[in-house]
């Protein structure tokens, strides 16, 4: 069945110390205000993930780092595998975010890679599509986001497709305060359901979780997930306030 997920990006904000208070606070007003059937996941810096999971309560908030190594292990200088991450206690792997294609030259190859090893890790993946403007203005986001998908998830059999959780985030929403229409956003997520129909099942496509993200706050998360196709967010800037984010989790 499809899960109401409200995953937060810290992206590279907070120092350890921080990062532990926000997460305290944020557990505590999960634990005491917090919409029981929300997922919630906090994706922070590989330096914060062990603090942050032994800082929270695991039955009900989830840690999640925002990237993976392509390798298992080996001779990688600097980078993290996902059994490394795996053993910190975080549970989810955000992947594929803009920020990553974009600065660090992450390509459907790659991610390839990343996503075999953290779904044999167990570890669920929340991977990110999602066009930029000058593709949005010519009117080919739809087939941008389709090929983004085709050259990654949708080559996973039934089984493996199953265990992600999809988040679209249109890049010229992200960190702008320019929120995609809430018409936009159910637009492109139905189009993303109808392609896993047309390439799995119908019934496929009702058990995974579609994510919008992109400026997605206290303030227009309601009418987001009030959509039939948005099972929630994906939230940068919003997800550093506690309060806020909590909002959040309790806007289905
Ligand atoms: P934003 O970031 O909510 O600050 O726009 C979202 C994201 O990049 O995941």
């Amino acid at each position: 069945m499809r899960k109401k997920i409200v995953a937060g990006n810290w992206k590279c904000n907070t120092t350890v110390k921080e990062g532990v208070e926000l997460a305290k606070s944020v557990n505590e007003l999960v634990l005491t205000k917090g919409a029981k059937d929300v997922v919630v996941v906090l994706g922070t810096p590989f330096t914060h993930l062990i603090s942050v999971a032994e800082s929270v309560d695991s039955s009900r908030v989830n840690v999640a780092s925002q990237n993976c190594a392509a390798e298992a292990k080996g001779a990688f200088t600097g980078e993290v595998s996902v059994s490394m991450v795996k053993s910190t206690g975080a549970t989810y792997v955000i992947l594929g975010h803009s920020e990553r294609r974009e600065y660090y030259n992450e390509t459907s190859d790659t991610l390839n890679k990343k996503l075999a090893l953290t779904l044999e890790q167990g570890l669920t993946p929340i991977y990110c599509c999602g066009e930029a403007l000058a593709i949005r203005e010519a009117g080919s986001e739809k087939e941008f986001v389709k090929q983004q998908l085709e050259e990654t998830i949708f080559l996973l059999p039934t089984e493996k497709l199953l265990k992600i959780v999809i988040a679209y985030e249109p890049i010229w929403a992200i960190g702008t305060g320019k929120t995609a229409s809430t018409q936009q956003a159910q637009d492109m997520l139905a189009f993303i359901r109808g392609l896993i129909a047309d390439k799995y099942t119908k019934e496929i496509a009702e058990e995974i979780s579609i994510l919008y993200g992109g400026s997605c706050s206290a303030v227009n998360a309601n009418d987001l997930f009030s959509q039939p196709d948005i099972d929630g967010g994906l939230i940068g800037g919003a997800s550093l306030k506690a309060a806020d984010f909590l909002a959040i989790i309790n806007a289905f």
